[in-house]
């Protein structure tokens, strides 16, 4: 018992630097325990609930448990069988009654926040809407309303509610922000679904796949980035300026054959790989490799570089070829590179 203490001692300090070290993180992480907007704080408050009512339940039980071995027990020199009592109704119609009044505690609220979660503010005035896209293994942003497209990073105003509409162009996802919202599939079956959430906080919110989709489910990353509304219409309008090319010519042909026959720069390029407008200010590099400013992240050319000289061992099956199996020069990477990291935004 002493040696067991003593292991628990030497452990606390350890304890305490990972709490501060978990406080000190200015960016949610994927944590539905710290709820930072309306629809996260229901389904935490759900959790709440029915966390007391179970713990009440188990104190009860077994205060009664235990005072009944105390008070039962053999005493000394007790040799006759107890008086048997079988069936009490009185009892019995508490532990009916009682059960049934907690699960009605339990489920009122439930069912009515399920409800309001899952109502349709799609084409509610005042939504922000955003249409989603799954790929494997990268997520696609698209703001039918600005005529805006981005990938890997949703920026939305805060205080505005933010309506989605689900869909995958491939395979079954999930789409989880877990500190603003439970998670929502995008179905193989060409359903759409919907949902909305919102927050007053500014800041930086993980997001991730939930549903197995493949080698790289699990680097399945993206970030949701809530700023002022000043911020946001700064950002749509950043994104709809015409595309910031390489200064230097052959390198912009370089990228140009390349990159945007697939990849989208502001107005050129395809829609069928993310879209890279601005990628030098974003958060992460591939939704996975984390840039400057960060827990362990890097700068941003360093991840760029990281990606673009092997895409498929940061992100095991996914769909883009390696730079050099197309003919680039480690040179042309590196200019590559150099490029999309110096490729902000202001907002
Ligand atoms: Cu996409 Cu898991």
């Amino acid at each position: 018992m002493m040696k067991r203490w003593q292991a628990v001692k030497r452990l606390l300090p350890l304890l305490a630097v990972f709490s501060l070290l978990l406080a000190g993180c200015g960016r949610e992480d994927l944590s539905a325990l710290r709820p930072q907007g309306p629809v996260a704080e229901g389904q935490y408050d759900l959790m709440k609930l029915s966390i007391t009512i179970m713990i009440v339940v188990l104190i009860v039980v077994f205060a009664i448990a235990v005072y009944v071995l105390i008070k039962f027990r053999r005493k000394k020199g007790q040799t006759d069988v107890p008086e048997q009592v079988e069936g009490n109704f009185k009892l019995e119609i508490i532990w009916t009654v009682i059960p049934l009044i907690l699960v009605f505690i339990l489920a009122v609220p439930t069912v009515q926040k399920i409800f309001a979660f899952g109502d349709d503010h799609y084409n509610e005035k005042g939504s922000v809407q955003v249409k989603v896209t799954s790929h494997q293994y990268w997520w696609e942003f698209e703001y039918p309303q600005y005529g805006v497209k981005t990938a890997q990073e949703l920026v939305f105003p805060t205080g505005k509610n933010i309506a989605f509409e689900l869909k995958t162009a491939d395979v079954l996802h999930s789409f989880w922000v877990p500190s603003l919202s439970g998670k929502m599939d995008t179905n193989p079956d060409g359903t759409i679904n919907r949902f909305s959430f919102s927050t007053d906080k500014e800041g930086v919110y993980r997001g991730k796949c939930a549903e197995l989709c493949g080698p790289s489910h699990g680097l399945m990353e993206f970030k949701v980035k809530a700023v002022n509304p000043d911020s946001f219409d700064k950002w749509v309008a950043a994104m709809k300026a015409p595309a910031v090319l390489p200064k230097d010519q052959a390198l912009a042909e370089t990228f140009k054959k390349s990159c945007l026959s697939c990849h989208a720069v502001g107005d050129q390029g395809g829609p069928v790989a993310p879209n890279l407008t601005g990628i030098g200010s974003r958060e992460s590099v591939a939704g996975i490799l984390l840039n400057e400013g960060q827990d362990g992240g890097k700068p941003v050319k360093e991840n760029l570089k990281t990606w673009l000289e092997d895409p498929q061992a940061v992100k095991p099956g996914n769909k883009m070829p390696a730079p050099k199996d197309l003919g680039l020069t480690d040179e042309q990477i590196d200019g590559i590179a150099d490029y999309l990291a110096n490729y902000k935004l202001n907002y």
